[in-house]
């Protein structure tokens, strides 16, 4: 009983604060005679969309991220934990709903178990931006919003990095883009953002100046957009909307009376650093090789997971494996054999996420051939003055291994669909050019791995191991 009337007096005292905090902001057609329009019809962006010492607010709730080396992992009950967790019994209808309202006030953090076989993101947030819920919720609720504008079409961030197929999207690329849809799966993890690395942290990804916000024409915007990534005019956008619930957020979490382009940054960001996907086949087998102190993963460990069924969602149907009756288990290991030894793809898709982050000229030639001097692509444009080197002419990032089956088609220009194309091409495909990736030469010429059909087969099989488990639903549903 006196636990139900200690529920009853929090409950109160929430709905108390709610009905305070909601008076202090005016309605929407108040808002309106005061704002009128914010560029008075002029080409110069108004300062106040750029950015505002953001007020630090003590009310918002930290995220920390626990990784499967951490000790507390284990204990924590699922991707999302309130902490200190919400006790069983207040879990349950119906006191569930009265609960969480109440758990609201108690939560002093935000755990977010990272998917197994991740490392932990945290070093790679930058310090001036540390995740919160508050952010992660507006961030999430931004990417959404079809307030983007390039040229006559509008878009949300879900339009392209569509949340049900791997954060993006199956076309090639977009019309008039110049890249393949980046996956946003592991974002997290990226040293640097894009596939010629041009920015380095996801606040740099949508705006790079205040200038992106002028009125822009249609050309220039759908150029900014498609080609730069630059999603300018997405604040004003966000400004103009007039929607008091969403500056009654901004106001709650950052302290500002509007959307900045610094706040949005900071919110995304914060949203997007929780897509993560990890406890893939091979994940699941390399813990089983940790537990029992095994040096080499070996065919055991997967018989194991696959014989009971906990494969995840593994399929091989389809793959029309001509292996010669080799087994499952037995393919992945001559794979991941292959991977590490012969076919030497360890030597720049390396460590857990499959990346070495740096940026190569993989021998790929496109339908328009190479780039002619002056018009070169990749890496090399973006490097600065001083610190150029021709190894990044038409180089481009080394993309993540995991999630592959969730992210066709492949390379920047999304020209391979299968990954059995991927494989023959660095098979036999690799071209001739002075920029060639050192990994990818045999005594000055271009490699010939010589792989067999069944040894093309095995390193398929094995890039599928790799598949995680989709994102949470907590970050990935509307
Ligand atoms: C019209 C399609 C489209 C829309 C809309 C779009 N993106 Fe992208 N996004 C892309 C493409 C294409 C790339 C790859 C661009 C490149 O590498 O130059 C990309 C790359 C990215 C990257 C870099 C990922 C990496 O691994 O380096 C991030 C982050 C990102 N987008 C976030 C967003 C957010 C947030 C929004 C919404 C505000 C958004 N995008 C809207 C198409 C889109
Ligand atoms: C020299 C470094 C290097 C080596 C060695 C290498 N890769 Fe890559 N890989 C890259 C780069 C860089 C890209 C992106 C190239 C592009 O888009 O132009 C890439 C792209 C890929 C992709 C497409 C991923 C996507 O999301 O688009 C797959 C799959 C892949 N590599 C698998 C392999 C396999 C399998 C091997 C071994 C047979 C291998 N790679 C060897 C650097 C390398």
């Amino acid at each position: 009983m006196m636990r139900f009337l200690q529920i009853l007096g929090f409950f109160l005292v929430f709905l108390g604060f709610g009905c305070e905090r909601a008076q202090r902001f005016p309605s929407p057609a108040a808002r309106k005679t005061t704002t009128n329009d914010p560029n008075n019809g002029k080409d110069e962006p108004p300062p106040r969309l750029s950015w505002m010492e953001p007020e630090p607010r003590s009310g918002d709730l930290p995220i920390h991220f626990v990784a499967d080396r951490d000790a507390e992992w284990r204990q924590l009950p699922g991707f999302w934990t309130h902490y200190p967790p919400i006790p069983p019994f207040f879990a349950q209808p119906p006191l569930a709903a009265l609960t969480s309202l109440v758990w609201t006030e108690q939560v002093r953090a935000i755990k977010i178990k990272v998917p197994r076989g991740l490392p932990d993101p945290t070093p790679n947030f930058p310090p001036n931006n540390p995740p919160t819920y508050g952010k992660w919720r507006l961030g999430k609720e931004l990417f959404h919003k079809p307030l983007l504008r390039a040229g006559d079409k509008t878009f949300s961030c879900a339009s392209c990095h569509v949340p049900g197929t791997g954060f993006t999207q199956d076309e090639r690329r977009p019309p008039d883009g110049r890249y393949n849809t980046l996956s946003l799966v592991n974002v997290a993890f990226n040293r640097r953002q894009f596939w010629d690395g041009r920015v380095r942290t996801l606040e740099e990804t949508l705006f790079r100046s205040l200038a992106d916000e002028r009125n822009l024409t249609d050309t220039e915007s759908r150029t900014l957009a498609l080609e730069q990534h630059v999603w300018g005019g997405f604040v004003r956008a966000l400004f103009e909307s007039d929607d008091a619930r969403l500056e009654y957020q901004f106001n709650l979490v950052f302290g500002v009376k509007h959307p900045t382009q610094d706040t949005v940054a900071r919110a995304l960001a914060t949203y997007l650093r929780t897509i993560l996907s990890g406890d893939s086949l091979y994940d699941r087998a390399e813990k089983i090789r940790r537990d029992r102190q095994e040096p080499q993963l070996t065919e055991d460990h997967f018989r194991e997971l696959l014989k009971e069924g906990k494969a995840g969602d593994f399929l091989v149907e389809g793959l029309a494996i001509k292996a010669r009756g080799a087994t499952l288990p037995a393919l992945i290991v001559t794979g991941r054999d292959l991977f590490h030894g012969k076919a030497k793809c360890s030597q720049c898709h390396a460590g857990p996420l499959f990346t070495d982050q740096d940026y190569h000229n993989i021998g790929y030639r496109g339908p328009e051939g190479w780039p002619g001097p002056g018009k070169e692509t990749g890496r090399a444009v973006h490097v600065p003055i001083g610190l150029k080197e021709s190894r990044f002419i038409g180089a481009f990032r080394t993309p993540s291994l995991r999630n592959l089956s969730r992210t066709a088609p492949y390379f920047h220009d999304g020209s391979h669909w299968l990954l059995k194309n991927v494989v023959e091409f660095y098979d036999a495909g690799v071209q001739p050019t002075a920029h060639l990736a050192t990994a990818l030469r045999v005594g000055g010429r271009e490699q010939q791995l010589q792989l067999t059909e069944a040894e093309r087969a095995a390193l398929v099989v094995f890039l599928r191991t790799l598949d995680g488990v989709p994102p949470d639903p907590i970050v990935a549903n509307k």
